[in-house]
């Protein structure tokens, strides 16, 4: 292979478009998809294979339901999808930079990469994602890792076919990274990874600005989509089998502020909820300072709307709470989570934590544990500090030893844990519906289940009891999931019938 030309690249303004110049863009994409499904065959038949396409998700829901969208796309012009980067001839990396541990993960694979591209030098490695929208990062890469095919952001995953078809007429690297943009790309393809739920984006970027995130200046800021065109959505796929859907935002409680008739995030739930087939809403996630009594309202009354709510705390200290800039106290939050167990009893309750973010006392930290403890998560996520350039924290003097933070990450594990048990098991005996997603790998006579909670059941069962809701009892618990067996459709359900 040729070496390729090093071009200096710019991140491109905002992007500005009006909902007809969307629509032509669609068009647009589409035109490239066909003219890529030609030159694919023709590639093929040089490399006497049909050609595979492995796409590696980091980070969260957000990217999957993006690389959802990317293996739609390479799909439709003619690669075959496959989970094994070994086999692939076209390899993406859709990347997270939400922690610096990720940014290396890539960084490693691609080392591995480079070895595979000298024996195999027809493959093709494209990297998308947040890691991207970071000039520090194209710059490593264009230093460093030169082979890489195609570089693109955030904000132009739509774009695919079009940089895919410009790298096949040139031979150079081709980068595209947008600042930000209020362009919202509708309908292309996209292949979603279970047929009988699905991921929806109601909104992108953030407005929040917690002193430690990096999120807001990836992801750009804070755009709500038109609520019509998520119930179009909702209801393409819903009339395609999709029975439970989750509405996904980083922030969803803020939904709607800025549209310019505005509406507010419960309205859209209980828009959602009459579209006929969905049998199930979940959506992530809630900034505690906005989550309404509205919602709570909403929830507490819905009979569709699952009963999980991801609450992210990041500290329990107040003094923190106020340099994270996360706008809520240590009160305000327990409070809430009070206000949310008393309107919806059943719910189950996990969170987000972070360790050792710059000036964490010992006396900031214990009032975390206490948080832990009072709000009965049923698990939390939690992560030690890690600094993002760029964000006011990595600038703060105080950083927290990583001794320190090490022990304290392991203390509030042990917390975590210890709530979790105490509150796990508390449904045994109970009949839930479970919506059945898979056989079991390890025993299949057995499928996995999940209720309404979030929690999972193993029971006994078919592959064709997939993508249905069954009642099943829960027999007993296991710590984090139950083992059940199908219940009688006429017993009555524990729980409200969730
Ligand atoms: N360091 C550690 N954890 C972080 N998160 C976000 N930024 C950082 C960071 N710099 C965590 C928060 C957030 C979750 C998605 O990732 O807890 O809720
Ligand atoms: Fe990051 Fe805060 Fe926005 Fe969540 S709300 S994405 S933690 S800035």
């Amino acid at each position: 292979m040729t070496q390729k030309e090093k071009k200096p690249y710019e991140i491109k303004e905002a992007q500005h478009a009006t909902r007809e110049q969307n629509r032509l863009e669609t068009v647009r994409q589409f035109e490239y998809m066909e003219r890529l499904k030609g030159k694919i065959k023709e590639l093929e038949q040089e490399a006497g294979h049909p050609l595979k396409a492995c796409v590696n998700t980091f980070g969260c829901q957000m990217n999957a339901r993006d690389s959802e969208k990317m293996i739609g796309i390479l799909h439709e012009i003619g690669y075959t999808i496959t989970p094994k980067e070994e086999d692939a001839d076209f390899i993406l990396y859709n990347t997270c930079t939400v922690r610096e541990n990720a940014n290396e993960r890539v960084y490693g694979r691609l080392g591995h990469i480079k070895h595979q591209k000298k024996e195999k030098p027809h493959l093709m490695v494209a990297l998308c994602g947040c890691m991207m929208q970071e000039e520090k990062v194209i710059e490593t890469i264009q230093k460093k890792y030169s082979f890489v095919d195609i570089v693109f952001g955030t904000h132009n995953v739509f774009k695919l076919a079009e940089l895919l078809w410009s790298r096949l007429e040139s031979d150079r690297m081709i980068i595209d990274i947008w600042k930000d943009t209020d362009q919202v790309v509708e309908n292309l393809p996209s292949e979603r990874k279970y047929s009988f739920k699905a991921g929806v984006n109601i909104m992108y970027g953030c407005n929040n600005f917690c002193s430690y995130c990096i999120v807001p200046y990836v992801r750009g800021r804070e755009r709500s989509r038109l609520p019509e065109d998520i119930i179009d959505e909702v209801t393409r796929l819903a009339e395609d089998g999709v029975k439970e859907i989750m509405l996904l935002g980083q922030n969803v409680n803020s939904y709607g502020k800025n549209l310019a008739k505005p509406m507010s995030f419960a309205s859209l739930l209980a828009e959602v909820e009459k579209v006929p087939g969905i049998e199930r809403i979940r959506f992530m996630t809630s900034h505690p300072k906005d989550l309404s009594d509205e919602l709570i309202e909403v929830m507490s009354r819905s009979d569709k709307i699952c009963r999980h709510l991801h609450l992210p705390l990041q500290s329990g200290s107040t003094r923190l709470l106020q340099i994270m800039n996360r706008k809520y106290t240590k009160e305000d939050y327990l409070l809430l989570v009070k206000k949310i167990r008393n309107a919806i009893p059943d719910i189950s309750l996990t969170t987000d934590i972070i360790v050792g973010f710059p000036g964490e006392t010992e006396e900031d930290f214990q009032e975390t544990l206490d948080v832990v403890r009072q709000a009965e998560y049923d698990s939390a996520y939690t992560f030690i500090y890690s600094k993002r350039t760029g964000t006011p924290a990595a600038a703060m003097e105080n950083q927290v030893p990583e001794d320190v933070v090490k022990d304290r990450f392991d203390r509030l594990l042990q917390v975590v844990s210890e709530v979790g048990a105490n509150i796990s098991g508390k449904d045994t005996g109970k009949v839930m519906t479970a919506l059945i997603e898979e056989q079991n790998s390890q025993n299949p006579e057995l499928v996995t289940g999940r209720l309404s909670n979030n929690m999972l059941v193993h029971l006994k069962g078919t592959v064709d009891m997939i993508g249905n809701i069954y009642p099943v009892r829960l027999d007993e618990c296991k710590g984090f999931y139950y083992l059940g067996s199908l219940a009688n459709e006429k017993e009555g359900l524990g729980g409200e019938g969730h």
